[in-house]
């Protein structure tokens, strides 16, 4: 029977640690609040989303270009962009116990005291709300003081506005086109939580695409509707996402529109990424605190112009939650219950699992001959030649690994392995000398169960 959504995240946060996905950081020191650590399992994750991100947002695409610009900024940056200004929360803290809470977020927030009350409804009063801002400080050279003071940028959009004119002079582009990143922001969150879904440190996968203005409404559906479908065609169920456009009332004063991909996490529906019209307000303003003149030449019309932005800006540790959580089932089978995350091939950490089935015989010696040309036909693969074969299958489900090949008695006789489909549990005998060919069609013809 199907567990509750509730169940789901411990679930999840315990399958993370037990098979090395996600640890919580500095952990033998005790933690360090919400903070996480990736492990072997979780850092393949992580860099196949990745992967997948840049293929769909770079590799394939004729218009857009890649840049990897530094975390930390000159500070001016960040007075012009409005974060220094105006990146805050509005924050009331408790006078009896000190914690500090958003004042929006109040109605879904407990009193860590008497966790069965809201903070203010319990003993504690509650200061005037006043504005936090969530941008890190840090000091630059060996002297600390004003003179000194620099951020940890807060998103990665504006390393892409400063290098604009750059890339412009130095790349054959010319809008309608787009500058692609994915790096680390920082933001220090006050109330952090739900796993890795919001962290104070966290890698964002954000891209500007710069457009005349007249076709910022045409690019603004176009990107709305490709980022919606690309978590589908990666497998995730249609069914758990959601697109909500913004109300005016939610929009930042120089956009003209955001929506939001949205997914239904066990903790209810949150964001997964947003896109926003950004208009010209950032290279308007960097251009004007600069005194560089980031328009647009356009050299057919002679026109020169402030390009409009449409901002897909989504959070790569987000994506890989969504993706796991998507993943995970508890599968009822005749004799007992299995865990299996169906990971869309292109992004489970294990593409390939190799087993010999017995440890002699020459099968270990073959496996290892297999394994090894499909290492060389770049499948990220495992050997494993512990225990039987039945729990072998039930370790790799478990991580999500989509295919797993056997080695057996008749191999050494025919050349001929079995393959066996994580979703399925169906096996099929396929000859190892054919074995990449065929579990690269495999990877590219997945469909998730129904
Ligand atoms: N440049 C626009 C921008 O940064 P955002 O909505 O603040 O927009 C984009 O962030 C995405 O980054 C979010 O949709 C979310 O996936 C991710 N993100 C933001 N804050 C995060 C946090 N504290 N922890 C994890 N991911 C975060």
């Amino acid at each position: 029977m199907a567990k509750p959504e509730s169940d789901l995240m411990d679930k999840i946060v315990s399958l993370c640690k037990r098979r090395g996905f996600v640890f919580q950081a500095s952990e033998i020191y005790g933690g360090i609040g919400n903070t996480y650590d990736y492990g072997p399992l979780g850092v393949e994750l992580k860099r196949k989303v990745k992967d997948a991100w840049w293929k769909a947002m770079v590799t394939e695409r004729p218009d857009v270009v890649g840049l990897d610009s530094a975390i930390i900024q000159n500070p001016k940056t960040w007075e012009v962009s409005g974060h220094v200004g105006g990146f805050s929360d509005p924050m009331v803290d408790c006078k009896k116990c000190k914690a500090r809470f958003r004042e929006d977020k109040l109605a879904d927030a407990r009193c860590p005291e008497k966790p069965s009350k809201r903070p203010g409804e319990c003993d504690g009063e509650l200061t005037e709300a006043r504005a936090f801002n969530l941008m890190f400080k840090t000091n630059v050279g060996p002297v600390e003081g004003s003179g000194s003071v620099a951020y940890l940028r807060p998103e990665t959009a504006q390393g892409i506005f400063l290098n604009f004119k750059n890339v412009l002079e130095s790349s054959r582009v010319k809008p309608p086109f787009g500058i692609a990143q994915i790096g680390k922001s920082f933001r220090n969150e006050i109330t952090p939580g739900n796993f890795v879904f919001r962290t104070r440190e966290f890698e964002q996968g954000e891209m500007e695409f710069f457009v005349p203005p007249a076709e910022n409404d045409k690019w603004f559906e176009f990107w709305k509707a490709e980022r919606f479908d690309w978590y589908q065609r990666l497998g995730i169920r249609p069914e758990k996402l959601r697109l909500r456009t913004h109300d005016d009332d939610e929009l930042a004063h120089y956009s003209t529109g955001c929506a939001d991909v949205e997914y239904e996490y066990p903790f209810g529906w949150g964001e997964l990424e947003g896109i926003a019209c950004r208009t010209d307000f950032d290279l308007n303003r960097h251009s004007e605190a600069s005194g560089q003149d980031l328009r647009y030449f356009d050299p057919e019309t002679k026109e020169r112009y402030f390009p409009y932005v449409i901002e897909p800006a989504g959070g790569i540790d987000r994506m890989a939650l969504t993706f796991m959580v998507d993943a995970y089932e508890e599968q009822q089978l005749e004799k007992d219950t299995r865990v299996v995350l169906h990971f869309h091939p292109e992004i489970a950490p294990i593409t390939v699992a190799v087993f010999p089935l017995v440890k002699k015989e020459g099968m270990p010696e073959r496996a290892e001959e297999i394994i090894e040309g499909l290492r060389r036909a770049g499948f990220s693969t495992f050997y494993d030649e512990k225990g039987a074969i039945g729990r072998r299958y039930r370790r790799q489900d478990e991580v999500g690994t989509p295919f797993c090949v056997t080695v057996d008695g008749d191999t050494m006789k025919d050349g001929v392995v079995t393959v066996r489909h994580r979703d399925s549990m169906e096996q099929e005998r396929v000859p190892a000398a054919e074995l990449a060919a065929y579990l690269a069609e495999a990877v590219r013809s997945w469909k998730r169960p129904a």
